[in-house]
């Protein structure tokens, strides 16, 4: 089980006000984020349309958090030494595109970056079973990709607390994205995640520190 006193934070800016994201972006990295979390759609592998490398461009000189990329793209494969030049820290892919998991690992790699894994709501967790030893990050996502404001889907419980068991003593983060607020947040961290990813509940209010700690105070 992950340690609570280290749960990382990951606003997803997907629910920011897209018209001021560089005054959003400072704004959750002064209230305390640790990473800050940017959900690149393509209206193609998921039923909606975000933005690519030249916002992410623009973001980077706003915070020196790490700037935690999740590419719901398909195919992500051509695309990640843009976002890699664009400023990303993390990149993760999505198990279910592309079609060799283990060479979009190695190229996220060979750029310098983090390496993440996410995986659909359907996807076993045994997907990441022989990348293991290669990646940072694996991404599980708690509704179906594509919008902010869904509903925790709990059947993935048992997933996040399967892979923190195949994690072992490896330095992966285990992040879970859709539906996290502080009635869902204590369960995900009981199960082993240690990275938290929230959209609808840190920007709807205007007090981005309170509802950062409240996410905190309610795995502790
Ligand atoms: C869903 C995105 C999430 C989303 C989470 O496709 O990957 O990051 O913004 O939003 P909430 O926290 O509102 O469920
Ligand atoms: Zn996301």
């Amino acid at each position: 089980m992950a340690d609570n006193a280290k749960v990382k934070i990951a606003p997803s800016i997907l629910s920011a006000d897209f018209a001021k994201l560089g005054d959003e972006v400072r704004a959750i990295d002064r209230a305390g984020c640790d990473y800050v979390h940017i959900d690149v759609m393509d209206g193609h592998f998921v039923p909606n349309l975000t933005l690519g490398p030249p916002v992410i461009r623009c973001i980077r000189p706003h915070t020196e958090k790490p700037l935690d990329v999740h590419l719901m793209i398909n195919p992500a494969q051509p695309h990640i030494e843009q976002y890699a030049r664009a400023g990303a820290d993390i990149i993760t892919v999505h198990a279910e595109a592309d079609q060799h998991l283990d060479r979009s690992i190695q190229l996220i790699r060979s750029v310098g970056k983090k390496a993440g894994v996410s995986l659909n709501p359907h996807t076993p967790e045994t997907v990441v079973e022989y990348v293991l030893d290669e990646v940072d990050l694996i991404l599980v996502m708690t509704v179906n990709p594509g919008f902010g404001g869904q509903s925790f889907i709990s059947s993935q419980l048992e997933k996040i607390a399967r892979l923190r068991k195949m994690i072992g003593n490896r330095p992966i983060d285990l992040e879970v994205d859709g539906g996290v607020n502080s009635e869902t947040a204590g369960d995900i961290v009981a199960a082993g995640a240690n990275v938290l990813v929230a959209g609808s509940a840190i920007f709807k209010g205007n007090d981005y520190t309170a509802a950062i700690r409240a996410l905190k105070n309610a795995v502790n």
